[in-house]
Parts: C-alpha cells; structure tokens; sequence
C-alpha cells in the first residue's frame, strides 16, 4: 500500500511513525504547510501532487476540520484512491456526500480512529450488526469533557482551573468551544449512529448541551445527592423512529460511567441479544489515533471498506421525558410551568421532553442543564 498522508501533525507524525517499520504499507507523500525533510517520503505543499501520482492508492486525512479535509478526500475518491479519514466533524456533516461517492467509485473509505480514538468501537460495530440489531449507541465520547468533570467531583477544581490544566496538558484547544459545547460528541455520536443503525441521521436536528457553564456548587448538589455529572450522547432506534442528542447527564456514583477517569471514554452500545457491551479506552492522542487509522489501513489491504451500506436519510425525533437540573440566571414561565422542586439555586423539573428542554436552552444563555438519572421521576426534589 502506499499511502498520501495529508497534514504531519499529531496525528500525522503517529501515522508516519507507526507505518515506518511495516513493509505492507508505506508513506510514499506528505502535505504539510511548512518546511519538512523525511528520509523515505516526499514533501509536498500542493494536494495534486498526491492526486496525480497513481502509485498512490490510499489516502489519509489528518488535517482535521471541514475544509479544505471534505474537498480533498473527494478528490481523492473521484480518482480512485481509498481514504482512511480520523475527521469525525467531515464525517458528520458530509456523510450524504462522502458515503453514496465511495459506493459509486467502489473505493474504500473508513474513520475508525473518528470516534474512540484508539478504542475499536466502529470496527466492533461492523461486527456487532452483522448478526444482530443495535437499538442504542452513547457514553463519554469526549475526553476534554472527562477530563473537566472529573477533575471537578474527584479533585473539587473549580471549572476554570480544570480547563486550563486540560489545555495545559494538550487534550483541549485554545479555543475549548468544539469539545466543551458539545460539538464534537456531536459529530461522535452522528457518525456512530449512522453505522450502528444503517441510517443517515439528520445531522442538523441533533441537539448539543455542553458543560460551559456547570460550577462547583453544581458539582457540590449532586455529591450531596450521590450523583457524577457528565457528558454524554444518545442515540436509540425505536419502532417507529430514532432519538439523538448530547447533554450532560447524572450517574449515581456506582454506575460504571461515574468511575471513568481524567481523559478516557467509556462508549456503550446494545445489542439485541448481546445486550450492554461497553469500550473504554483513550479516546485521543497521538499514538492511540494512529493505531486505528493503520488498522483502517491494514482492513484495506484486507479489502474491507466502510462499515454499512449508506442507509436513508432519516428524521430525529426527541419526544422521550426526562426530569432535568436547571440553573439559571433567567427564569421563565416555562421553568417555573415545569417546576417538581429545587436543588439549591437550581431547579428539578418535572419529566419534560428532551426536545423540549434542549429547545428551551438554545434561548437561556449561560444557563446549565443537566439529565437526572433514567428511572429518577420521584426522586427527591428538595
Ligand atoms: N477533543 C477530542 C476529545 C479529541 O477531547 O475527546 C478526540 O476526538
């Protein structure tokens, strides 16, 4: 195999390291911005040098974001090439581009490394529905998000601080909005759905709370209460249709989800008769990214391609009840309309639905929102 590697950055450099010692696969070009000499591959700035050189039969995108990540791997699929891609957010967002043009060029195309990083979550995917259905996927997709959270309940950090030892360490950027507003579970949780349920989900009717505005007397409510805030996202496939959204969520302390530490994802599905399975593992960095983008590679060599077949393009419909902790500086008549009781300055709603309350927030800036757990209707309110 030899592969056209786009972008040498964390990402990049691990793929470049990992494929150097193999002899089935070989980076033959890397684009990368700025000046760079490597021993046994070519530097390139321009994409169509990769483009153009049909020894070149694999592609992989480690650029990251949308553009120009979607237009090169569209390129690269018109001429024929494979892409492995770890790009969650053009995944996301372009599936009803990128999958119906790899099974019109029967080209293989494959994102192991987009959700779970290093975890092999949608390679088990593609197992799991091979023989049964997959009524639900979710969990801790974000590691940024763990990493805030658990240094709040376990360590008592106060939100700002827990931040910038997350950016100090590399896992958030400078700019933390994608992972703390939860946009990237987003992308986590549309791409995993989409395989796990042999659908293209409706990208834009899936609803994102983050943890932006959760505070250390939020962190102090629940302890009292015995709960462990995090964010999570859900995605289940009923009867008659499909739910998805992200929200931070309450655990009680024994739940396995409450127990996943520092910057580890915990993503769960459920099988139709293997019922609960569940991944943990790092969800980021170099190293464990790249392991799955060259198993992406090594499944190529294997002659196996994306994950399902491209599936229709489906509605989301948000209508289950949930009771959910609100603290905000606006009150409303809606809120006070939902009000079951208080938990210090917050409120616990009555069972509302999850549209409805993700509606509700998208007009109450600065407010935070947090799921009770399931089976919580009578839980104490006061
Ligand atoms: N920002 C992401 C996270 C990186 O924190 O999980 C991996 O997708």
């Amino acid at each position: 195999m030899r592969i056209g590697l786009l972008g040498f950055g964390t990402v990049g450099q691990g793929v470049y390291n990992l494929t150097k010692p193999r002899e089935d696969m070989e980076v033959a070009w890397v684009l990368c911005r700025r000046e760079l000499a490597l021993p046994d591959a070519r530097v390139t700035h321009d994409f169509l040098d990769i483009l153009g050189d049909a020894s070149v039969d694999t592609v992989v995108e480690a650029i990251g974001g949308l553009h120009p990540a979607r237009e090169y791997v569209m390129a690269a699929m018109q001429a024929g090439k494979n892409v492995v891609t770890a790009n969650k957010a053009m995944m996301a967002e372009f599936y009803d581009e990128l999958l119906p043009l790899a099974q019109e060029k029967g080209v293989l195309l494959r994102c192991t490394a987009s959700v779970g990083g290093g975890i092999g979550w949608l390679s088990e995917l593609e197992r799991v529905r091979r023989i049964e259905t997959v009524r639900h996927v979710g969990g801790i997709m974000n590691g940024t998000c763990n990493y805030i959270l658990d240094s709040m309940t376990r360590l008592g950090l106060g939100y700002q601080e827990a931040l910038a030892n997350a950016q100090a360490l590399g896992y958030a950027e400078a700019d933390p909005s994608t992972d703390v507003d939860g946009f990237d579970t987003r992308h986590k949780l549309v791409v995993s759905a989409n395989i796990a349920f042999g659908v293209s989900l409706d990208f834009s009717a899936v609803p994102a709370a983050g943890i932006r505005y959760i505070s250390d007397t939020d962190v102090a409510e629940f302890k009292k209460h015995g709960l462990v805030c995090k964010l999570v996202s859900c995605a289940n496939a009923y009867e008659d249709g499909y739910e998805a959204y992200v929200e931070p969520t309450l655990y009680p302390i024994t739940a396995l989800e409450a127990a996943v530490p520092t910057n580890y994802n915990l993503i769960t599905l459920e099988g139709s008769t293997s019922g609960r399975q569940s991944f943990y593992g790092q969800g980021a960095g170099r190293y464990p990214t790249a392991y799955n983008v060259v198993q992406d590679c090594m499944d190529f060599i294997r002659g196996r391609g994306f994950y399902c077949a491209y599936g229709p393009k489906t509605p989301v419909r948000n209508d289950r009840k949930k009771c959910y902790y609100i603290r905000t500086a606006h009150p409303d008549g809606w809120l006070e309309g939902h009000t079951a009781g208080h938990w210090g300055e917050a409120v616990i709603t009555e069972q509302v639905a999850v549209a409805e309350a993700h509606d509700w927030l998208q007009n109450h800036p600065g407010t935070f929102l947090c799921a009770l757990p399931d089976g919580k209707e009578g839980i104490e309110t006061c």
